[in-house]
């Protein structure tokens, strides 16, 4: 049940900013267009898709019926569970009824960004809509989560290159990350690691510590807990990533890392 070998890809989106997607059309290696028309056949995406309305949810369900047990379902943004799912619909049904309906008739899920992986942003806390990630509803199938908000691109594309070149998942972590892009600590291979290590932190925004390069330990950065490769494989291809601009890592791989006190506070 694959069109001309590329295999049926569908992609739902919850609560979400559409800042995955978006991080994807920006890669090119390969591009998305390639992935999109070589590669896979994206049967059903709300963004980059031709059809709308009853069009769009045709299509859906016409994928969902003939690629049944092959399909890979990509999930993007969060899935509010209160109040019977209430806070997201899409075509008149809630995110639960959707990602359980899409599940079922799937070969495996692919959660992009942390909202799909962990619940994200909107799970924060008092997290008025319940929003989870899907592996918290989801138990029958394989998940690979592909956290960070956005993620690199390039870890979602990898995963999927992986998966049509070898037929099977990657190896993943504790919390279903691929272990080849998520191994590894930020803090491993900063280039502000021998700031680190000689003592060396910037102290404020825009003073010389800042202008120096210095370690950003001291302005909250959560490189030391936080896995992933983006000091590594850096972002947009103009190898940037956020420490690099100044900024400190978020944490934004981690599940609830977002939410805590920046660990710089307990030095
Ligand atoms: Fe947007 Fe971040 Fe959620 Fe992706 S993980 S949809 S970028 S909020
Ligand atoms: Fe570690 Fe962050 Fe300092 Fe880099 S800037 S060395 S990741 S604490
Ligand atoms: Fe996120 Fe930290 Fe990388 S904030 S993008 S994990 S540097």
């Amino acid at each position: 049940a694959q069109k001309g070998g590329r295999p049926a890809v569908i992609w739902l989106h919850f609560q979400e900013c559409t800042g995955c997607s978006e991080s994807l059309l920006r890669s090119s290696h390969p591009d998305v267009s390639e992935l999109i028309l070589d590669m896979i056949s994206l049967d059903y995406h709300e963004t980059l898709m031709v059809g709308s309305g009853h069009q769009a949810e045709q299509s859906l369900h016409d994928s969902m019926k003939a690629n049944h047990g092959t399909y890979i379902l990509v999930v993007e943004g969060g899935i509010p569970t209160k109040d019977n799912g209430i806070y997201c619909k899409v075509g008149g049904k809630t995110a639960v009824d959707s990602l359980t309906t899409a599940a079922e008739g799937a070969a495996a899920i692919i959660t992009i960004g942390t909202c799909a992986s962990y619940g994200g942003i909107q799970s924060a806390p008092p997290n008025p809509t319940g929003a989870v990630g899907v592996r918290d509803l989801i138990k029958n199938k394989p998940i690979v989560n592909i956290p960070g908000c956005p993620p690199n691109p390039y870890n979602f594309l990898s995963t999927v290159l992986y998966y049509l070149t070898f037929n099977k998942l990657p190896e993943l972590d504790a919390l279903g990350r691929p272990k080849f892009a998520y191994g590894r600590k930020i803090h491993e291979h900063c280039e502000r690691r021998p700031h680190f290590d000689a003592g060396r932190f910037a102290t404020a925004y825009g003073d010389k510590t800042h202008a120096e390069g210095y370690c950003l330990y001291k302005l909250g950065c959560k490189g030391p807990a936080t896995f992933a490769n983006c000091s590594v494989t850096r972002f947009n291809d103009v190898g940037v990533w956020p420490v690099s601009v100044g900024h400190p890592c978020i944490g934004c791989t981690e599940p609830d890392i977002l939410f805590k006190k920046p660990i710089a506070e307990k030095l």
